[in-house]
């Protein structure tokens, strides 16, 4: 038996990924850059197969969503018709004192979680005291103090939506003075007025300064595919309701970047529009909600670690929306948005580029442009998660300790470490033939260095979930040992049954 810990502290995520090859600060040599980070060798096997598994789930797995690639670079207007040159912006407030900069929405919804915890650590204290018979929906509904400080939240809450709705930058600095946030870093309230920030980075096309145009780095993938829908819907035998699912690159100029990879100025979206009737847009809303959590599941996240989150104040193009929120080391935050977009990106293209974007729907004999729901999940935000599910610090029965990355086998960036017990006897070449013949299937990793224990340590740290050992037996059985990374039990199996074995262990079906 061994005794684990799921760590809560983001900086032992951080040094695992460095330490191990998943994650290094980008450009390093030159004190890095902030915010900006590389994935290593088992960092881009961990993010592949997390985006391969999306990809299947979304795009294999559904006859009725065909895949798309766009390009970065979009035509000026896009950004234009979309909202986004007028209306995509962060409020931002900066601390006189430490010149640090702040989303001033988040310095309120953190104040808003820090009376939500206070409820939360009531709760937990009242349940300690009276145990078992302990019935904690009823001592959120009657606990006087639960109740002053769900009002307090109730009341903030109320004031954030209507300053955000009317875009009262006043009143939301107004706001965080009547909660007395203080800035981390000074500990003062010496605040700047709030300010709108537009998020897009902006670049030249063209060789001359004088002739060139801006253009701007696309700050979701969305976009590309609301401008292919003719093409699309043209060349792939779709009707509605049907799907488009691209995975790329986007770029957005974040007041503060951080938490890691959690929040950067460079990040992957795996996103998806599903354009429907109009007037059918909420089952698929509800459809889409509830499809997405069973996803997050499959990945081996507790329903614990996972909630749903209306937004307080809707994007200008949604008329409902919700995230999936998964608790990361430093809380619940976002990992997927849910949105019912309206025809709003599809009218806005119709009207600035003059070309029809219309379906027409043979049961209806009649034309209309289709609502859309969109699906919009962060890859490395869900790395993240995985990363911080995953790693474990175990206490093993005799006293020594491993850490260990539980990720689900079919995503694990290294399926298969094959380690010969020792570098002489023709073991090495034994090693060497399964090797070859696991390789063209699985991602496998040879490793004759070191003592085994040691080389098993390595692989748990790696979330390698099988290790295949070749000992002097093995030479005249033709039998190997499976060691299971999770239980540490080791079984007997022989050679030729190895390809099946593996095979099955990390089908992404079972999951
Ligand atoms: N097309 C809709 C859209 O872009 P969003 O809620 O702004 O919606 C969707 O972004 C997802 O993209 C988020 O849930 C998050 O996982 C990821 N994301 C957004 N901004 C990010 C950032 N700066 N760094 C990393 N991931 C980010």
């Amino acid at each position: 038996m061994s005794t684990e810990t799921k760590t809560t502290d983001l900086q032992v995520i951080i040094s695992h990924c460095k330490e191990y090859g998943f994650i290094f600060p980008s450009s390093e040599i030159y004190d890095g850059l902030g915010a900006v980070y590389d994935y290593g060798p088992y960092g881009i096997e961990l993010k592949k197969n997390i985006q391969e598994y999306w990809w299947k789930s979304m795009v294999q797995l559904h006859e009725n969503i065909v895949g798309l690639d766009a390009a970065i670079f979009m035509h000026p207007k896009t950004w234009k018709a979309s909202g986004h040159v007028d209306a995509f912006s962060d409020p931002m407030i900066d601390n006189k004192d430490s010149k640090k900069r702040y989303r001033a929405d988040v310095l309120i919804e953190d104040a808003m979680a820090k009376i939500e915890d206070k409820i939360s650590k009531e709760a937990d204290k009242a349940h300690k005291k009276f145990g078992d018979a302990f019935d904690r929906a009823m001592f959120l509904k009657t606990n006087p103090n639960v109740l002053r400080n769900q009002e307090k939240i109730n009341t903030i809450e109320a004031r954030f939506k209507a300053a955000l709705e009317a875009n009262d930058m006043a009143d939301l600095k107004q706001l965080i003075i009547d909660l007395e946030i203080v800035c981390p870093i000074s500990g003062t309230r010496n605040w700047t007025d709030v300010r709108q920030f537009n998020l897009m980075f902006s670049t030249q096309v063209g060789s001359v300064a004088e002739e060139s145009d801006t253009i701007y780095l696309r700050p979701e993938t969305a976009q590309g595919i609301f401008v292919n829908f003719l093409n699309v819907l043209n060349t792939s035998r779709q009707r509605i309701p049907f799907g488009i699912a691209q995975v790329g690159k986007a770029f957005r100029n974040e007041i503060v970047a951080r938490q890691f990879i959690f929040r950067t100025r460079e990040f992957e979206q795996m996103e998806m529009q599903f354009f429907v009737r109009p007037g059918t847009e909420m089952e698929w809303y509800e459809y889409w909600k509830n499809a997405r959590i069973a996803w997050h599941r499959t990945l081996g996240f507790a329903d614990s670690d996972l909630k749903f989150h209306d937004h307080i104040k809707l994007a200008f193009y949604a008329n409902a929306a919700v995230d999936i929120e998964y608790n990361f080391p430093f809380g619940f935050k976002e990992i997927e948005g849910i949105h019912s977009r309206t025809d709003y990106d599809l009218k806005q293209h119709q009207e600035f580029s003059g070309k029809r974007l219309q379906y027409f729907d043979p049961e209806l004999n009649e034309s209309y442009v289709p609502y859309v729901i969109e699906t919009s999940i962060g890859l490395n935000r869900t790395f993240l998660a995985v990363m911080s599910n995953s790693y474990k610090v175990e206490k093993l029965e005799d006293g020594s300790e491993r850490s260990v990355l539980s990720i689900p086998p079919f995503l694990a960036p290294i399926k298969v470490a094959v380690l010969p017990l020792m570098k002489k006897d023709g073991l090495p070449e034994k090693a060497r033939e399964i090797m070859n013949e696991l390789k063209y299937d699985h991602m496998c990793f040879y490793d004759e260095k070191d003592s085994i224990g040691k080389r098993y340590r390595r692989q748990d740290a790696l979330g390698t979930p099988f290790c295949i050992t070749i000992d002097h037996d093995s030479l005249t059985d033709n039998k190997v040992t499976i060691r299971d990374r999770d239980t540490m039990k080791q079984e007997r199996v022989s050679v030729s049954e190895l390809r099946a074995i593996v095979a099955q262990k990390v089908d992404w079906r079972r999951y």
